[in-house]
């Protein structure tokens, strides 16, 4: 039931503080993780891994994406993510005290199951699920899950199920980084930042009639692209599926760095450029390109935080965000750009829950 929204989209994107809290209950405290966050045996199979294998589609892949900046930040533990479909085709080396992660809200998406059982028969010291649907075929044949609690996700864009996700797969960072050297101290600093999620994502969510403001630029573009860095790159490559996803315009994500050796060339008034800034060490070099986006006539919108001195100007939009943890900004710069793309396509007027060609479940290839 929609109630009182007008898309089961809208109704997802807005019960995220509601389910990012319902994923971390019980399984941290007001200062660490919790032992048994990740089920009994955890303990004893987290303990050797010395590389992650994250594999994923679509959004979930993303959500492995950022994924993999937190575990070699925080553990130290080499990661790598792959989408399913090219991993299973290809041969692969698969590491010793290897932790095999598939992330997948269905858990019945055909490629990531397919990887999971073939990754199976070459060895790896265990298989931990990141899931929505209890008693889905990934949760069955894995040796350790985490449930998301997002509750079932109708929009075929997904939405709260990625942020819930992240939420998951950040625990569960703290988790093995606290077997890799983590101390408390670094710690306790995550976990706080982790239970201030739901009220700053529902800081932004009440940006949204700015954001509906906004979206109107996009409405008679074909193309855009999005452009963050580190852990905020995958943030773009969200919002740009989303805008592509639920829309239809052509959207391309970039590491911001990426800009000069190509995309540049594309830019002009056609093209709006987005942009995800929060306020890291990082954001001094984003300043740089956006200067070269504006030197050329290009639209820019960004989401920046409030404390990174990003200033409107003629053809610079800005959308200020609350200061947050550089390590939870992820999961909250999401958010705006879920909005955006909603907004654009209610403008457009095409079917936002059930976008042309898409089916919600990929259980065939
Ligand atoms: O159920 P899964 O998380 O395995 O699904 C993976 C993708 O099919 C899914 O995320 C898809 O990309 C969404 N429609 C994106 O909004």
């Amino acid at each position: 039931d929609k109630g009182e929204y007008r898309h089961y989209m809208l109704k997802e994107i807005y019960e995220q503080p509601k389910v990012i809290k319902a994923t971390m209950e019980g399984r941290i405290t007001a200062t660490r993780v919790l032992e048994q966050a990740l089920g009994t045996d955890a303990e004893n199979l987290l303990e050797n891994v010395r590389h992650v294998q994250i594999i994923a589609c679509g959004t979930s892949y993303h959500a492995g994406m950022v994924a993999r900046y937190w575990i070699e930040d925080l553990a130290g533990v080499p990661c790598s993510v792959e989408v399913a479909s090219e991993f299973r085709y290809r041969k692969h080396v698969i590491q010793p005290d290897t932790l095999f992660l598939c992330i997948s809200q269905s858990g019945e998406t055909a490629d990531t199951l397919a990887a999971l059982r073939q990754a199976k028969k070459a060895g790896f010291r265990a298989a931990l699920a990141i899931c929505n649907v209890p008693g889905s075929s990934l949760v069955r044949e894995s040796d350790l899950v985490i449930m998301t609690q997002a509750g079932p996700e109708i929009g075929v864009a997904s939405t709260k199920a990625f942020t819930t996700q992240l939420t998951a797969l950040l625990i569960f960072t703290l988790a093995l980084a606290r077997h890799n050297g983590l101390n408390a101290e670094r710690e306790a600093d995550i976990v706080k930042a982790i239970h201030l999620l739901p009220g700053q994502v529902s800081d932004v969510l009440a940006l949204d009639g700015e954001i509906e403001e906004m979206s109107k630029a996009f409405m008679d573009k074909n193309h855009s692209l999005f452009l963050g860095r580190g852990s905020q790159y995958p943030v773009a490559m969200e919002g740009a599926l989303k805008l592509k996803e639920i829309s239809y315009i052509h959207a391309e994500a970039y590491p911001a760095g990426e800009l000069k050796h190509g995309p540049l060339a594309l830019v002009d008034s056609e093209m709006p450029v987005v942009t995800v800034a929060p306020n890291n060490d990082l954001v001094e070099k984003l300043k740089s390109n956006l200067e070269e986006v504006r030197a050329r006539g290009g639209e820019l919108f960004v989401f920046a935080d409030k404390a990174a001195d990003v200033k409107p100007e003629e053809g610079l939009h800005v959308m200020q965000i609350p200061s947050v943890h550089e390590i939870t900004a992820p999961i909250v710069y999401t958010v705006p750009l879920q909005l955006l793309s909603y907004h654009v396509a209610v403008l457009k007027g095409t079917d936002v829950d059930q976008p042309r060609n898409l089916a919600k479940s990929v259980t065939v290839e």
